[in-house]
């Protein structure tokens, strides 16, 4: 016996042979795989617009938007590994740079991931945003490359520096030389809409920009995405198509994808560690209870103080209540910030904090019904129950 075995031996851990899950690497969030479910809607959009960037030299840009999990982060990659080897077989040069704007938040960090890709080891210092365009544009007509800027997440971009990055990229060589065989093109990704973060300035020099709005998944859609980790990920008979209409169905009122990918994972681990040889419904349940306390953990960590604080307001008042509108949801906020000496924010900025609640699935937002008068929206709160959301806010916030 070694020595490993031995410590686990004597810790009374039972490491139990993987008999559901054939490969796990197939179910990682950063595996994208060889095609998308239910996207080829969105592929064949990308494609006809930057086409022309390879066979027109013409610089495109467009804004990729949608909920979480709705697939944005993996249809831009997707369609750039695609897009590479389509022109590889026309004999051109496509390049891409995917950042992520949580990570890159200024100009010149995006700048540096971006000419990686050119001249690996470039200086993180002492250069000029200016500068650092201009050398990019050297390598780009120099070798004749097309190149793809994927800002993911690019709202925190805008936020923390503003938009001077996105302008100066879309702009990129409007002035060029004609008969050159190079091309920029930006690929903007969001949960939120462009011009809820983008200034009306902006927004009309981006006004060629394409939008592609992808649709939160309908429970057929999971269906088929829990199938294809299914097939990719279990040793064939561990599933079958009652477990994975059972997850779809879960993970409909979100339809959010990575919700139930994880569930799927989870619901093996948990046969795998029941000794069973295949998942049953309540290994579902179970891993649905699990998924959901992970998934909103982190999405309540990621939040800002001011939305913590409107889901504060609202987990309050959900208590003994099943739905409540926007005006009662207010009012709940500005009490919740006036216990945490909080200057609340005005209507539209409130608006806004529903909005990205919404998008992140930790309420539910719906336009009013017949017989309730204006723009009031009814707020739900979507299988979390309050008093559990009201002490996690608090405990976040250090004040339990
Ligand atoms: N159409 C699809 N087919 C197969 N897998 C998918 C599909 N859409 C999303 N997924 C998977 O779901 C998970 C989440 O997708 P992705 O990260 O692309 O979502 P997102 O819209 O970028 O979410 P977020 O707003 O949180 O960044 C990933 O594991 C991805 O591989
Ligand atoms: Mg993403």
């Amino acid at each position: 016996m070694r020595p490993f075995e031995l410590i686990i031996r004597m810790a009374g851990f039972e490491d139990r042979p993987q008999r559901i899950i054939s490969d796990i690497g197939k179910l990682d969030f950063d595996y994208v795989p060889e095609k998308l479910v239910h996207r080829d809607g969105p592929m064949q959009k990308l494609f006809s617009v930057l086409k022309s960037s390879v066979e027109e030299s013409m610089n495109q840009r467009l804004a990729i938007t949608g909920s979480v999990g709705t697939g944005k982060s993996s249809l831009s990659k997707r369609f750039c590994l695609d897009f590479q080897e389509w022109a590889g077989k026309k004999g051109q040069r496509v390049e891409y740079a995917i950042v992520n704007c949580r990570t890159r938040s200024t100009p010149p960090s995006v700048l540096l991931k971006v000419l990686d890709r050119f001249q690996p080891n470039f200086p993180d210092r002492g250069f000029s945003t200016a500068e650092m365009l201009e050398i990019l544009r050297k390598h780009l007509t120099k070798d004749s490359v097309h190149l793809i800027v994927v800002l993911d997440e690019v709202n925190v971009l805008v936020k923390k520096s503003g938009p001077d990055l996105l302008y100066s990229l879309s702009r990129f060589d409007d002035e060029r030389v004609t008969g050159s065989k190079h091309s920029l093109s930006l690929i903007m990704v969001s949960q939120q809409p462009v011009n809820e973060f983008l200034d009306p300035a902006t927004l009309s020099t981006l006004k060629r920009t394409n939008l592609l709005q992808l649709d939160k998944y309908t429970e057929n859609e999971l269906a088929g995405i829990v199938r294809q980790r299914v097939e990719l990920a279990f040793h064939p008979g561990t599933v079958d198509d009652d477990i994975i209409a059972f997850i779809a169905s879960i993970s409909s009122e979100f339809g959010d994808a990575r919700f139930a990918i994880e569930i799927l994972e989870n619901s093996g681990r948990m046969a795998n560690d029941d000794g069973s040889d295949c998942i049953g419904p309540e290994h579902v349940r179970a891993a649905k209870a699990m998924t959901y306390s992970v998934v909103t953990e982190s999405k309540l960590a990621s939040l800002g103080e001011q939305n913590r604080l409107a889901l504060l307001g609202i987990a309050r008042m959900m208590g003994k209540r099943s739905f409540a509108t926007t005006g009662e949801a207010e009012k709940a906020y500005t009490i919740v910030c006036e216990e945490f000496n909080q200057k609340p924010r005005g209507h539209t900025q409130f608006w806004e904090y529903l909005q990205s609640l919404g998008n992140l699935g930790l309420i539910g937002l719906s336009m009013s019904g017949k017989g309730m008068v204006g723009k009031t929206s009814i707020i739900t709160l979507p299988d979390i129950p309050a008093k559990a959301l009201e002490e996690k806010l608090m405990e976040l916030m250090g004040s339990n």
